[in-house]
């Protein structure tokens, strides 16, 4: 791979999008590499995802724009739908995602990060979707993920003024949910993925599969789609296991890890 790497940290992966030259900027190779690194987790083992750029000033700084400059039409459409693949192939993992934004996140970057399940980043953060200066739509989900996650209004007014917003407007509009100095940004990913990875794996998929899918569809079915997941959790191994611990009442026992059964 050229453009990605990842790092398998125990039970946690790390996915870095790493070219430089151009802010991490995503042409099709590095959205390929993407989606062949997504294939290649071992979600057995893996029990959460972090997201980053490589560098310290940018995230991702959007899609390519040398190699959207001459696209016609169709192949625009198709471009849309190779980062839309991705995005929602990643949207959709089992496992949660953790977006650690650690610069620029604009356009495509912005989006990317939007089709995680959480977003933190540094103090030099830079959120937009500036594609209406470029004279395109957000092609990559921005038109329909922004709104999902810090409201129609805002999500509109961001895209039609193509305005940037920095770290803490992000965290206000609830775009972030924390901003930390840019040198314990990973450290604090880390932990919260270490968090996560800590408690029963297919509780935790299942709350991200209830959550994500209930969204679609309306409270009726939504709370359906619950039901079955939470009944889908029991007689498992861990569910056994969490809740035999708990009713336990000597003090001294020490809590064993989730085995994923
Ligand atoms: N595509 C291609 N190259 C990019 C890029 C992008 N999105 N963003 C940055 N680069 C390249 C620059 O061309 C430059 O390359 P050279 O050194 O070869 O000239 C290099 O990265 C460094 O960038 P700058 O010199 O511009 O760095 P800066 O610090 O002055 O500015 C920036 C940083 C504000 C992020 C600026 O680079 C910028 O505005 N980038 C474009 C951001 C953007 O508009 N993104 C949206 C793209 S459209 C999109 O994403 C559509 C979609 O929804 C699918």
């Amino acid at each position: 791979m050229e453009f990605i790497t990842f790092e398998q940290k125990d039970q946690i992966g790390i996915i870095t999008i790493n070219r430089p030259k151009a802010l991490n900027a995503l042409n099709s190779q590095v959205l390929d590499e993407l989606n062949e690194t997504l294939d290649s987790i071992d979600l057995n083992t893996t029990r959460a995802l972090i997201l980053t750029g490589a560098g310290e000033k940018s995230f991702v700084a959007g899609a390519d724009i040398g190699e959207m400059s001459t696209l016609t039409k169709a192949e625009g459409e198709a471009f849309g739908k190779k980062g839309n693949d991705v995005f929602r192939k990643l949207e959709t993992l089992p496992i949660p995602v953790i977006a650690a934004v650690n610069g620029f996140a604009l356009g495509g970057g912005c989006e990317i990060s939007l089709s995680c399940d959480i977003r933190i980043c540094s103090e030099n953060a830079v959120f937009g979707q500036p594609e209406v200066g470029l004279g395109i739509t957000p092609g990559f989900g921005g038109t329909q993920r922004l709104a999902r996650t810090v409201g129609v209004g805002m999500a509109k007014q961001m895209i039609y003024t193509a305005r940037n917003i920095k770290a803490p407007e992000a965290l206000r509009i609830g775009l972030v949910n924390a901003v930390y100095p840019q040198e314990e940004l990973m450290a604090q990913a880390e932990k919260l993925a270490s968090t996560i990875a800590k408690n029963a794996p297919i509780a935790v998929r299942n709350c991200k599969k209830a959550i994500n899918d209930g969204l679609q569809v309306d409270m009726d079915q939504a709370i359906v789609i619950e039901e079955k997941l939470f009944g889908d959790c029991f007689e498992s191994e861990d569910q056994k296991y969490g809740m035999a611990f708990f009713l336990d009442k000597n003090k001294d026992k020490v809590k064993e890890p989730f085995q994923n059964k």
